[in-house]
C-alpha cells in the first residue's frame, strides 16, 4: 500500500579492505557506518518533483517524468528518479527533503547513501514494490554511471543496504554472496581522517584505473583480473601489470583480514591494512601526498594499521587504533550501524 509521506535512512559505509577489487569481481569487507543520510518524502499534486538539500539551503525542481540532468546533489535525485521510471517503477509528483549526518564528501560514500536513501523512499511512496538488495545496488550504481559519470563498482550500495550494527559484510563480487561478518576489534577502534585533499579528477582517474584493469584481463585472456594469477602477469606491459598485482593481492589480504578479525588478531589485521595502503600507493599509484600525509600521521599516533580508502586520489583515510591511544583531533570514531531502512510516518505525519 502506498503512503503519503514517507522517510528513508541510508548510512554511509567505511572499506575495512578490498579497494578496486568490486569491479573486478573480487572481495571487500566493509561496514555500514552510523552516520546516514535521512530522505523525506511526500506526495503532491501535479507533475514535479520538488527536491531540498536542507544541510545546503539549496532546492531544485524538475519534471518526475522527464528529469534533465545537472551537477552536484541535484544529479543523484534526478537520477534516481530516471533510473527508477527506466527500471519500470512509477514515480509520481513528490516533494523530497535531504538530510542527515552524512555531509557530502565526507569520504564515507554519502552518494551512495543518499541514492539509496532516495530510492527507498520514492519507491515507498508510489507503492511500487522494492527490488532485493543486489536490484536496488545496481539502481544505484546506474545512478553513478549514467549521471555522474563515475564507472563505480558496487561496494559501496551493499555495504549501505547489508549493514547491520556490530558486523560487517564480506562480499564477493563474483557470486554477489553477502557473508555478515562479526566486527570485533579487541582494545582496538577503528577511525576515519580526512586527508584535506578533495579529490579533484577523482572520477578521471577512477575511470582510467578501470579501463586498466579490463585490458590487463583482456591482455591474458581472462574474464576478469578474478581469473588471473600473479604468474601470469610476466606477459603484461609494467605498468598494467602493477594494476592486476594490486587487485590480485588486495583479494588474497581481504580474506586474511576476515581470518584475522575471526582470530582477533588486531596486529595481523594491522598489517593488512598497512599493506593495502602500500600496493594502493605503489602499484595501484592512486594516492595523493596530503593522503601519505595523513597516514604518517596516524601511524604516528600510534595506529597498528593506516590505510587510503575508497578510490583513492585524495579523501579519507582509515586508521585501526589501540583503544588507549589518543586520536587526532580530526578523526572520526566509526563503528557498524544498521543498514539502509525506511521510517514510516503514515498519512498524518508533519514532520
Ligand atoms: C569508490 C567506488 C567503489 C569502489 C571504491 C574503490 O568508492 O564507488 O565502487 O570501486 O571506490 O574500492
Amino acid at each position: 500500500m502506498s503512503s503519503t509521506t514517507t522517510r528513508a535512512f541510508a548510512p554511509g559505509r567505511v572499506n575495512l579492505i578490498g579497494e578496486h577489487t568490486d569491479y573486478n569481481d573480487g572481495f571487500a569487507l566493509a561496514f555500514a557506518v552510523q552516520q546516514g543520510v535521512v530522505v523525506r518524502a511526500e506526495s503532491i499534486p501535479g507533475e514535479l518533483i520538488l527536491a531540498t538539500a536542507l544541510d545546503l539551503d539549496e532546492s531544485d525542481s524538475f519534471p518526475a517524468a522527464a528529469p534533465p540532468s545537472a551537477a552536484g546533489w541535484r544529479a543523484y535525485v534526478r537520477g534516481a528518479v530516471a533510473e527508477l521510471r527506466a527500471a519500470g517503477f512509477a514515480v509520481t509528483a513528490a516533494r523530497v527533503e535531504i538530510n542527515g549526518t552524512l555531509p557530502m564528501g565526507s569520504g564515507l560514500s554519502s552518494s551512495a547513501a543518499l541514492e539509496m536513501a532516495l530510492c527507498l523512499a520514492l519507491l515507498d511512496l508510489a507503492g511500487a514494490g522494492t527490488p532485493d538488495v543486489i536490484g536496488l545496488a545496481r539502481l544505484g550504481q546506474r545512478i553513478e554511471h549514467a549521471w555522474l559519470g563515475a564507472q563505480t563498482g558496487l561496494l559501496d550500495q551493499l555495504a549501505c543496504l547489508a549493514g547491520a550494527p556490530g558486523e560487517a559484510v564480506l562480499i564477493d563480487f563474483l557470486t554477489l554472496e553477502l557473508t555478515q561478518t562479526p566486527l570485533e576489534l579487541p582494545e582496538c577502534r577503528l577511525v576515519t581522517v580526512p586527508s584535506g585533499s578533495s579529490r579533484v579528477n577523482a572520477d578521471s582517474g577512477y575511470n582510467r584505473r578501470r579501463e586498466e584493469c579490463v585490458e590487463a584481463a583482456n591482455r591474458v585472456g581472462a574474464q576478469s583480473l578474478r581469473d588471473v594469477s600473479i604468474q601470469d602477469l610476466h606477459v603484461l606491459p609494467e605498468m598494467l601489470a602493477r594494476r592486476a598485482r594490486h587487485v590480485i593481492t588486495e583479494n588474497g589480504r581481504v580474506l586474511q583480514a576476515a581470518a584475522s578479525l575471526e582470530r582477533g588478531d588486531m596486529e595481523h589485521l594491522g598489517l593488512l591494512l598497512d599493506l593495502s595502503h602500500r600496493s594502493l600507493r605503489d602499484d595501484f599509484e592512486v594516492s595523493v601526498p596530503a593522503v601519505e600525509a595523513t597516514v604518517a600521521k596516524l601511524k604516528a599516533a600510534g595506529a597498528v594499521g593506516a590505510r587510503m580508502m575508497g578510490g583513492g586520489f585524495g579523501g579519507t583515510v582509515l586508521g585501526l587504533m589501540p583503544s588507549d591511544a589518543p586520536i587526532p583531533a580530526e578523526a572520526t570514531v566509526v563503528s557498524p550501524g544498521p543498514g539502509a531502512h525506511l521510517a514510516r510516518l503514515g498519512r498524518a505525519d508533519g514532520q
